[in-house]
């Protein structure tokens, strides 16, 4: 099967949070199945590529027209990756906003990007199936089911469509409509109006042929108005078509035998490089050694509402009572980075706190720390808890989405259980968890199991992958041929 992956943001190219790892991996996973994989990106800042395939393609946005190029960048392990380049929109300093907020032209940006997917589908590489992502692709379905529903070469085609995160939808207000060219008629409540907004996500749920989203738990949640943003009602009415499939892991970055980016590897079978990267993350931050003798907790995030953070706040003068060491890593909203700033400062001698962006520390955090926190209000998959399990860096985290169906809580009688979870979104829940995890970390053979537990676990892409490739030929049976005559 040929199966074209349509994204705002993959790896190695672009990446701000999860799902970029996502588009690199199952491609990768996909084509070790047998089947032809292309995805098609933006092309942001640094993107290099190897050649322009088309040098403009046109694309009318309401009455203005643009010309993006297509390009195409180097393949990695057999998965090609091609771009829309059109530098005013996508040569800048971030992928979707600065510190000032989104940018201001993204309703255009995405619907530019959507329109030269169409174009380069007919143009460059036509597929079998269409996998969409996030709301930055979602006007994909939204233009083939209705725009293009005539044009012979397109009109056919199945699209999938995964929601990685049904916080972030893309809504605009009514006059984006005339500025990227859609008619009013998709101004209605059965397609794209929402609130007397343009809602791009809930065209996406609407007219893609299959949903899907990142982890069972989460694929239950959004049919509710407490995790489904306003959109639980649409989602419920094609739950039929959505399928919860977990994300998997690319073990060939994120396994403590592989990590080029630590200071030393380890395995399940010797657990004794775990120490020197404890050691070595220490150094990064700049916290004493006596640290080695204390659970280090770590943390690598996106700055989010989502992520929970507010609860640390809460709770931050006993958590900080108990004997522990932290190393946090993250970006994002202003109120989290100064508070983690604030914390930093309060017990410099057990708290290390770098704001920003740094991949190579992320990886020296799964290694080097005792225990990974990820406390999130809502979360649709969440890999760092996966990539920590691998690690032996026991996850404490709340019992949503994908967290909870990844983490499974230790019990010290039966010894089983990969981590340690908590129910309420509350900061006692929270403290009275990292506490149970505590306990368990002043009990050696206890802690043993617990790590030896999760490193046995095996979240490799193979089977998600397998469950994507049912869902494709599903949707191209469901795409039923149109009757002859139709095509005019
Ligand atoms: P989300 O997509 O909601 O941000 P995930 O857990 O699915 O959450 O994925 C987050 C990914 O982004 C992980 O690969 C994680 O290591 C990475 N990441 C998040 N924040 C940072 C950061 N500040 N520096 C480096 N990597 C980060
Ligand atoms: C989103 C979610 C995260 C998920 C990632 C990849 O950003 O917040 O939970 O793991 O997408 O699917």
């Amino acid at each position: 099967m040929k199966i074209l992956f349509v994204s705002s943001e993959g790896l190695p190219y672009s990446k701000t949070g999860g799902l970029a790892d996502v588009v690199e991996a199952l491609p990768k996973a996909l084509h070790g199945m047998g089947h032809e994989v292309a995805i098609l990106l933006p092309r942001y800042h640094g993107n290099k590529i190897t050649s322009t395939l088309v040098s403009s393609v046109t694309v009318a946005l309401g009455d203005r027209l643009r010309f993006p190029a297509i390009c195409e960048g180097p393949s990695v392990e057999g998965v090609r990756y091609f771009f829309v380049d059109d530098p005013a929109f996508f040569d800048r300093a971030q992928l979707y906003g600065d510190k000032t907020g989104d940018y201001p032209d993204n309703a255009e940006r995405f619907a530019e990007f959507s329109r030269a997917a169409i174009e380069f589908m007919k143009r460059v590489w036509l597929p079998d199936v269409v996998h969409c992502h996030d709301w930055q692709s979602a006007l994909v379905p939204v233009l083939l089911r209705t725009q293009h529903a005539a044009d012979p070469v397109v009109r056919s085609l199945p699209v999938v469509f995964t929601i990685h995160n049904l916080g972030y939808q893309g809504v605009f207000p009514q006059e984006a409509m005339r500025k990227i060219g859609l008619p009013d008629n998709l101004f209605t409540m059965d397609a794209l109006e929402f609130y007397g907004k343009v809602n791009f996500l809930k065209g996406g749920l609407i007219y893609a042929d299959y949903l899907t989203t990142v982890s069972r738990r989460y694929a239950k949640e959004i049919q509710t108005p407490e995790f489904g943003s306003g959109l639980e009602g649409v989602i419920r009415n094609r739950a039929e078509r959505l399928v919860g499939i977990l994300n998997g892991v690319d073990y060939g970055v994120w396994s403590p035998e592989a990590d080029k980016l630590i200071a030393q590897n380890y395995s399940a079978h010797n657990l004794d490089g775990k120490k020197a990267c404890k050691k070595d993350l220490l150094a990064a931050f700049k916290l004493p050694e006596e640290n080695l003798e204390r659970p280090l907790i770590g943390i690598v995030s996106r700055f989010a509402d989502q992520k929970g953070f507010d609860l640390i706040a809460e709770i931050a003068g006993d958590l900080m009572k108990e004997n522990l060491a932290i190393v946090a890593l993250g970006t994002g909203q202003p109120e989290y980075e100064k508070l983690f700033k604030a914390v930093a400062e309060k017990y410099s001698a057990r708290v290390g706190v770098k704001i920003g962006y740094d991949n190579t520390l992320a990886h020296k955090i799964e290694a080097g720390a005792d225990m990974f926190l990820m406390p999130s209000r809502y979360e649709p998959c969440g890999l760092n808890q996966i990539y920590s399990l691998r690690y032996g860096t026991v996850p404490v985290v709340r019992a949503t989405g994908g967290l909870d169906d990844t983490i499974q809580n230790f019990g010290s009688k039966t010894q089983q259980g990969t981590g340690f979870k908590f129910e309420e979104y509350d900061g006692e829940a929270l403290l009275a968890c990292v506490r149970a995890a505590l306990k368990a970390y002043r009990d050696p053979k206890a802690w043993h199991a617990v790590q030896a537990n999760g490193m046995a676990k095996d979240f490799s892409w193979k089977t998600s992958a397998a469950a994507y490739v049912t869902l494709y030929e599903a949707a191209k049976r469901a795409r039923i041929p149109r009757v002859a005559g139709s095509s005019k």
